[in-house]
C-alpha cells in the first residue's frame, strides 16, 4: 500500500552486525537488524522458543543466535533453524535514500492506532 511506510530513521543508527529495538504501543517490540554485509531485517523481538530478546543476540550471516539458549533464527523468515521449530513474525522493511522504513500496517498493532513514532498518513 502506498504511504504505508513508517520512517524509523537513518541506517547509520545501527552499526553492522547489530540491532536496535523499536517499542510499539499496544504491540510487541520490534528488533531491527543490520547484518555485517549491510542488509536490514525486522522481526518481533521475541524468540519463538521462550521469547528471548533477539536484539541482544549475535548476528552472523542472515541469522541471529538467541542470547538465552542459542537457537538460530533466520532474519529473513523468522524461522528457527536446524532441529528447532518455531517462527517469529517478520516486518517488511525497506531502505530508501539512507533511511529505514517499516511497513506501518505490520509494525503497528491493528487496534493500536499509532505507535510512538507514527504520524498520521
Ligand atoms: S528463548 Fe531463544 S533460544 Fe530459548
Amino acid at each position: 500500500m502506498i504511504g504505508d511506510w513508517l520512517d524509523i530513521g537513518p541506517v547509520g543508527q545501527i552499526p553492522p552486525g547489530n540491532a536496535r529495538t523499536l517499542p510499539v504501543r499496544g504491540g510487541e517490540e520490534i528488533a531491527i537488524f543490520r547484518t555485517l554485509d549491510n542488509r536490514f531485517y525486522a522481526l518481533v523481538n521475541a524468540c519463538p522458543h521462550k521469547s528471548g530478546p533477539l536484539s541482544q543476540g549475535i548476528v552472523h550471516g542472515n541469522v541471529v543466535t538467541c542470547p538465552l539458549h542459542n537457537w538460530n533464527i533466520s532474519l529473513k523468515t523468522g524461522e528457527a533453524l536446524g532441529e528447532d521449530k518455531g517462527c517469529v513474525p517478520t516486518i517488511p522493511l525497506k531502505v530508501d535514500a539512507g533511511r529505514i522504513y517499516l511497513q506501518r500496517s505490520a509494525a503497528i498493532a491493528p487496534r493500536g492506532g499509532s505507535g510512538p513514532e507514527a504520524k498520521a498518513a
